[in-house]
């Protein structure tokens, strides 16, 4: 019996060094201990033995069974760890180890241009404002004092949704909305979409953008625009940048002009940008039309004014010298990404 005992306790040391997962350590404690263990089995059978050999191979299975049963719990205790081991080596992260890169995207030139001109005009006191894309005919043309022939109010220069309602041909309308809201004295310019109906070359598109100005106040004259528009104009282009004002004609500005500034490429020597003159017009401006204040429900009377709107592609095409206004649109990363 003795010797039986020995065979089961050397089986099931092999069988437990080789045992690698919980389910092997309790197969083993299965066979041996369990209800039909083959240790158990040996215990149970002793009843028929005589009460000497039943002293002797009782404390030899005893001590087998103990014996057993700490290599057993050694075991799982060891299976255990070296799974929590694996776990832990498969969940392993190296700090150090380079990231995944992730690239900066790059602001869009026309947001650059409009950011640079926002600042340009916030230095000088301008709040900036917003208005609709979609506006009204009374908005886009009526209250900008447009007559109601004037030829920008044909179908076939503006997108009209309906009689009354159409994509804002310019950032005008918005002059009348702000005289609308705030209360004078104020300052602002509107960054806007505008639309009309051009077919797409180097220099038109048919969705574009321009900045509006709009100075309301007691007492305001054309000293201040042409003042505050040189102004502009240096601390956009540089101080060494001249100014000058021709006449123009716009319904809603009376008197009108149309500013040019000396070309930033040749410095007023003529060039290719300039087309030999010296100078590049920027913008239309002129003394807001007192017919426009009083549309706006102001009395015009007490409030004088001045305006102008500016071109943003316009702007950025010079600075940057872009030739194609349609670059602007087609998102082409090697075009975009050169202004970071
Ligand atoms: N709205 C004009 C256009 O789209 C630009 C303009 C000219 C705006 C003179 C003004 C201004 O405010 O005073 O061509």
């Amino acid at each position: 019996m003795n010797a039986e005992l020995e065979k089961i306790l050397k089986e099931a040391k092999e069988s437990l060094a080789a045992a690698t997962t919980p389910e092997d350590t309790e197969n083993i404690r299965v066979n041996m201990l369990g209800k039909n263990g083959k240790l158990t089995m040996i215990l149970r059978s002793m009843g028929s033995l005589s009460k000497e050999e039943k002293k002797e191979l009782g404390a030899a299975a005893n001590a087998a069974k103990r014996e057993l049963e700490e290599l057993l719990n050694e075991k799982v205790a060891a299976v255990k760890a070296a799974a929590q081991n694996a776990k832990l080596a498969m969940e392993k992260l190296d700090v150090t180890e380079p990231g995944t890169p992730v690239e900066f995207g790059a602001e869009h030139p026309l947001t650059v241009t409009t950011n640079e001109l926002v600042k340009v005009f916030n230095q000088m006191g301008f709040t900036v404002v917003e208005g609709p894309e979609v506006e009204t005919v009374w908005y886009n043309f009526d209250a900008l004092n447009a007559p109601v022939n004037h030829p920008s109010r044909d179908m076939t220069d503006t997108f009209y949704f309906s009689e009354n309602q159409l994509l804002r041909t310019h950032t005008s309308p918005d002059e009348v909305r702000t005289m609308q809201t705030m209360k004078p004295p104020f300052k602002v310019v509107i960054p806007g979409r505008c639309f009309r109906y051009d077919t797409p070359d180097a220099t038109h598109s048919p969705m574009f953008h321009q900045m509006e100005g709009l100075v309301i106040g007691e007492g305001i004259n054309m000293a201040d625009l042409k003042g505050a528009l040189d102004r502009f104009a240096k601390l956009m282009f540089g101080e060494h940048v001249k100014t000058r004002l021709r006449p123009s004609h716009f319904p809603f500005t009376e008197p009108s002009a149309e500013m040019d500034v000396s070309c930033f490429k040749c410095g007023g020597k003529g060039c290719n940008v300039c087309k030999g003159t010296g100078w590049i017009e920027i913008l239309g401006c002129g003394m807001t039309h007192p017919h426009v204040i009083k549309a706006a429900g102001l009395d015009p009377e007490k409030y004088t004014g001045w305006a102008f709107g500016m071109g943003i592609e316009r702007v950025a095409m010079l600075k940057y010298g872009v030739d194609d206004i349609r670059l602007f649109y087609e998102n082409d990363m090697r075009f975009i990404s050169q202004f970071k």
